[in-house]
């Protein structure tokens, strides 16, 4: 197959990979001519609100300003005590770790499953303390995490979920959507999600007392409405400005054939790809519906001489932008964590940890080193043509016949 390619692949950092039109355009420009900027004032942020979790089917969704925002809200609004261990994943964005320790808190790395690089429940387990005061699990690349154990055990302890459904809008779980299972759901609008406004964030809930206060820590805890209105507790100003509510309301009437566009076109390189030797391919486990915010190959170095990289540089010589190893190092492993780089040289809330905690030897981690070893992420998008995923799957194909034959 020709190297070159006449059209490049649908990218989702521009426009030739995102579902961006005249909807939005109107949307955006309605806003700016009502002159009111601010969702506390203006319809389209509340709008947004409402249609989303009437979608997702909750009772509560406020938006925020990003998936980074909403989990530090989500953690915020249930109030923990500063030293209290959050267990979640170690393969995951650094904006689902970073508000914990912005609150005090100590994230907990669980080791992941190497086949869905998601968290189990006997992981999760294996990672509690007496001090572990929430879980905060993340449906990777839009695949669900197991979730009927994680919260049997969360049951069993007594503990919170928060779930990090970012990359997973639309994903369902024996047929629920994701980010209605926990005490908390939180979402990313950011620019390479399944619907974008650049950045921005939402939370949801069903729980009308933690709704009074997630909306309250998207407000500076300011009680709006209220008799006698106060800043009630240290909060900070996380809201959505209605320009970007405008462009989140035009992007949730396009959600569905988003997911259903990725869906379809996984199927079709499920399909192509069936027999490549050395290829382990995302097919969601029974119960699964896998949004496919991402389209991840596990690569076999045994059979595919070079791995993950030198197949990463054949596709990429092929003009399709992959990338080997994700995150390319487990969370743990950024100074931010090795380093304990926090408030000034004071190395808090770390200092409030236990060596456990903050223990991150190899051995812990098996899953996730072997995860990040094989795991090979493709470019993914609702922009996808079938002629786009055929011209992948080719690439994928000629390139596991001539690293093998190369050996
Ligand atoms: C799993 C996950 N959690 C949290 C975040 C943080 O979201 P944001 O970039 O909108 O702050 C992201 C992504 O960007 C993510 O992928």
């Amino acid at each position: 197959m020709s190297q070159s390619r006449s059209r490049p692949l649908p990218n989702d950092q521009d426009a030739s990979g995102r579902m961006l039109g005249c909807e939005e355009q109107e949307a955006v420009l309605a806003a700016l001519a009502s002159g009111t900027l601010t969702s506390t004032k203006g319809s389209f942020v509340k709008q947004f609100e409402e249609a989303f979790a009437q979608q997702l089917g909750v009772a509560h969704a406020f938006a925020c300003t990003s998936g980074t925002a909403a989990v530090h809200v989500a953690l915020a609004a249930l109030n923990f005590n500063p030293g209290g261990e959050v267990v979640t994943t170690s393969i995951t964005d650094m904006g689902a770790l970073t508000p914990m320790l912005a609150l005090g808190l100590i994230p907990v790395f669980a080791d992941v499953d190497p086949h869905t690089l998601n968290v189990t429940a006997d992981r999760i387990r294996s990672a509690v303390s007496p001090r572990t005061c929430a879980i905060l699990v993340t449906h990777l690349f839009g695949d669900p995490c197991e979730m009927e154990p994680i919260l049997d055990l969360a049951e069993e302890l007594n503990l919170p979920v928060i779930e990090d459904s970012c990359q997973a809008f639309g994903a369902r779980y024996q047929d629920r959507l994701v980010g209605t299972f926990g005490r908390v759901g939180c979402f990313s609008l950011q620019q390479g999600k399944h619907i974008t406004t650049g950045e921005g964030g939402i939370v949801v809930t069903d729980d009308a007392q933690l709704a009074r206060r997630l909306f309250l820590h998207i407000n500076k805890a300011w009680g709006y409405g209220d008799a006698n209105p106060d800043h009630y507790f240290l909060a900070l100003n996380y809201r959505m400005n209605e320009l970007t509510g405008a462009v989140a309301l035009a992007q949730l009437g396009k959600l569905k054939r988003s997911v259903e566009q990725r869906m379809e076109r996984a199927q079709q390189l499920h399909q192509a790809l069936a027999d490549v030797p050395g290829l382990g391919l995302p097919m969601p486990l029974p119960g699964h519906h896998h949004s496919y915010w991402r389209y991840c190959l596990d690569v076999d170095e045994q059979e595919i001489p070079g791995g993950t990289n030198a197949l990463a540089d054949w596709l990429r010589d092929r003009g399709i932008a992959c990338a080997p190893r994700y995150i390319q190092k487990p969370a743990f492993c950024c100074e931010v964590f090795q380093k304990q780089r926090t408030f000034g040289e004071s190395r808090y809330p770390f200092t409030l940890a236990h060596a456990d905690a903050v223990d991150y030897a190899e051995e812990k981690f098996v899953g996730t080193y072997e995860a990040l070893n094989r795991v090979l992420v493709l470019p993914w998008n609702e922009c996808l043509s079938a002629e786009d995923v055929e011209y992948i799957a080719d690439a994928i194909q000629a390139g596991v016949k001539h690293l093998r034959e190369e050996s």
